[in-house]
């Protein structure tokens, strides 16, 4: 990525770039630098919207499509019910969830794969029964803006899980995350030539705000609840929300 250093906030074209570049390696890598326990805390994550047979259901930032997925298992009704839309502006990740949806026809007609920015949706207001975002909120330039358009989009008392990395507050555990980090997770990127772009998580988590700040943000978004849980030891956290 071309900022002029790793620790500057990236703009949204640079994010966008960032994600389109990773797309190929994407899913290989989560599962190899979390030996696959991405997957449980994206069940977790999933599990807070109480998600139910016939809902509309929005998955933000959708990547690769991971968590739209498993929300439309969980949606999918007889008479083609139920319909989860997987949003993101990486056209390289809607690209790769298309296809992959391709191997599960089942699931196709409960889900849409749709081009979009988080921060100005083309939704109506009260679209959806729930909604999820998946180490997505980290990464939109205006997270005030995301939650304001998260809440617009919500039907009332309609709930938000938004599952993400955490810089955690003890000072031990932060330093597993800068060792995890440095010296795992970059020379392993580093093998696919995608060391500037993974070089980019630590100072994205460092830059995101800690999970009280996250419940501030949304109460102010207009939220009537939220609560932030941490997991693994505060370097991951699910911040849940009630419209
Ligand atoms: C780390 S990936 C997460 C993908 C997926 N949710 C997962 O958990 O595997 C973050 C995603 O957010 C998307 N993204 C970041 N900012 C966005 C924005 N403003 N609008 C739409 N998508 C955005 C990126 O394109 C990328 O696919």
């Amino acid at each position: 990525m071309n900022t002029n250093s790793a620790s500057e906030q990236p703009s949204d074209i640079q994010v966008q770039q960032l994600f389109n570049q990773i797309a190929p390696m994407y899913d290989r890598l989560n599962d190899w630098l979390s030996l696959g326990q991405h997957r449980v805390w994206k069940k977790m994550a999933i599990a807070w919207t109480n998600p139910k047979v016939g809902d509309t259901f929005l998955d933000l930032c959708c990547g690769s499509g991971d968590v739209a997925m498993m929300l439309a298992k969980k949606i999918a009704g007889k008479n083609k019910t139920g319909k989860v839309f997987g949003v993101d502006f990486s056209e390289s990740q809607l690209a790769i969830a298309r296809k992959r949806t391709e191997a599960l026809p089942y699931l196709q007609p409960y889900l849409t794969w749709q081009q979009g920015n988080a921060l100005n949706l083309e939704f109506e207001d009260q679209t959806f029964d729930g909604a999820t975002i998946s180490y997505g909120l980290r990464n939109v330039i205006d997270i005030p803006q995301c939650l304001s358009e998260l809440h617009r989009v919500l039907k009332i008392e309609g709930m938000v899980s938004i599952l993400d990395f955490h810089r955690p507050q003890n000072l031990q555990t932060q330093q597993f995350q800068d060792f995890y980090l440095n010296n795992l997770v970059v020379p392993i990127a580093k093998l696919w030539n995608l060391e500037q772009e993974y070089a980019y998580l630590l100072p994205s988590i460092q830059r995101f705000p800690h999970g009280s700040t996250q419940v501030n943000l949304a109460i102010a978004a207009g939220f009537s609840e939220a609560t932030h849980y941490p997991i693994m030891s505060g370097l991951m956290g699910i911040l849940v929300l009630r419209k």
